[in-house]
């Protein structure tokens, strides 16, 4: 599918984004574990998440589906079933690897096969701790590249598992995550040391389902124990969905918008001070505050300006980089962005998906280190851009188009159901109908 994007319109209104998908991640797997029913609502149409909902399935967790309301009734921590055959994680890779984590203490054998990109993901940063705890896991080695392993995973689990205190070498929720799933089955305390901050949604997740999680600075440690149902959970909107529209209303001239019911985890929603620092008009209240804050975000366009990115505070945006980099593109001055190097892990290398787009549609950029990127600001041309199968490079470039000088088609567009199937109809409903047409190229204009 192509979406081709038209510019001069601003974005207006109220808008609530779908369900945050790490949170979802993290709340099936965990309700899957508990005793009781948890009630998960809502539930996002996002891909990813209906992968980690068949997962549980698979391995004899009850769910039932109303709406978008969902029940999980638990197994309990030693009650999940050896699957019949290997578990399909698709191209979700928090699916995969908190997996890993939460089957690396049940008593049987997993395979975690993947779909084509994610079978390209590096797992060596997880088999390395979970191994460190006494689990065996086997994972393909291309004769390429013999250092790292890939996806289909193989795990041997094992009860119980050691409990250790590992310092993570690369800033990484998804094996933060593995590793305090896999504590739950543990002999002892297991901690995690971060260099630097990652989100926090397992650690939030676990307490809510009475889990002992003790955080210290940059360390989390989790007991060993039974998780019980916190009966209901109400999702917060997905704060990475929000980035693009945040993004785009903050550029775009003209533009007001408010956003309701998303998240505010302090851990998710760095971009908004970043933003503030281009001077974006844009402020944020917190509504909720029980087990992840929710709130409501107001922004309004203005003259953005460079900013400098720090590697340090690359972990608080990760998922917002390619957004931010199309910010940038219409800022004054040269912004610099550093430390930018677990980009190339993701879907795709999104420095190169993202170098190859903004160049293509007159962004003048260059890497001044492998890691490190600097974009001059400047108007936006028109132009055809590929997504590279990336839903966060597509929904970027997109957004670029409502700023660019003509019209911008994005080639493979269909790549936003990894996360935001409804992106373009939300991207409609606060600009025009004519903003977006999508083309499937079998059948002709889909959406006008
Ligand atoms: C995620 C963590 C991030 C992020 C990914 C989802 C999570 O990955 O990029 O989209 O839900 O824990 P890393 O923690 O590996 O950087």
């Amino acid at each position: 599918m192509d979406a081709v994007i038209s510019s001069g319109l601003s974005l207006q209104g109220t808008l609530t984004v779908p369900s945050d998908k790490a949170i979802c991640h993290r709340a099936v797997l965990a309700a899957a574990i508990a005793e009781g029913e948890t009630v998960i609502h809502p539930w996002p149409d996002a891909e990813d998440c209906q992968r980690t909902l068949s997962l549980v399935q698979e391995l004899g967790a009850t769910v039932t589906r109303s709406g978008d309301t969902l029940r999980v009734l638990g197994r309990g921590k030693n009650g999940l079933c050896a699957p019949t055959r290997a578990l399909q994680c698709g191209e979700s890779g928090t699916t995969l690897r908190l997996a890993a984590g939460l089957l690396a203490g049940q008593p049987f054998t997993t395979t975690l096969c993947a779909g084509t990109a994610l079978s390209r993901r590096p797992m060596r940063r997880i088999v390395e701790p979970l191994t460190q705890m006494g689990v065996v896991l086997e994972g393909a080695t291309p004769s390429q590249e013999i250092t790292e392993l890939y996806p289909p995973l193989v795990i041997h689990g094992q009860r119980p598992l050691r409990a250790i205190c590992y310092h993570m070498p690369v800033a990484s929720a998804q094996v933060k995550s593995a590793i305090l799933f896999a504590g739950l089955a543990a002999d002892g305390v297991t901690t995690v040391v971060e260099q630097d901050e990652t989100r926090d949604h397992t650690e939030r997740m676990l307490q809510a389902f009475g889990v002992s999680i003790q955080q210290q600075g940059r360390e989390v440690s989790v007991a060993p124990g039974d998780l019980h149902t916190p009966g209901e959970l109400v999702i917060p909107g997905d704060f990475s969905s929000a980035a693009f529209f945040l993004v785009a209303a903050a550029c775009v001239p003209g533009s007001q918008l408010v956003l309701h019911e998303v998240s505010l985890n302090p851990t998710r929603s760095r971009l908004i001070a970043i933003l503030q620092r281009m001077g974006a008009h844009i402020t944020s209240h917190v509504t909720a505050d029980a087990w992840e804050p929710r709130g409501t975000i107001t922004v309004r366009a203005a003259v953005l300006r460079a900013i400098t990115l720090t590697g340090e505070e690359v972990p608080g945006v990760i998922d917002e980089l390619p957004i931010l980099m199309v910010a940038a593109a219409c800022a004054r001055g040269r912004s610099v962005f550093q430390g930018l190097g677990e980009l190339r892990v993701k879907e795709t290398d999104r420095i190169q998906s993202m170098m190859d787009g903004l160049q293509r549609l007159g962004v003048r950029l260059r890497l001044t280190a492998p890691e490190m990127l600097e974009i001059d600001g400047g108007s936006i041309q028109r132009g055809i851009v590929e997504s590279a199968a990336d839903h966060r490079t597509a929904m970027s470039l997109a957004v670029a188009g409502l700023v660019a000088e003509g019209e911008v088609t994005v080639c493979g567009a269909e790549c936003v159901a990894k996360s935001l199937p409804s992106f373009f109809s939300l991207l409609q409903h606060l600009t025009s109908p004519s903003t977006v047409k999508t083309v499937d190229n079998d059948e002709g204009l889909l959406l006008r």
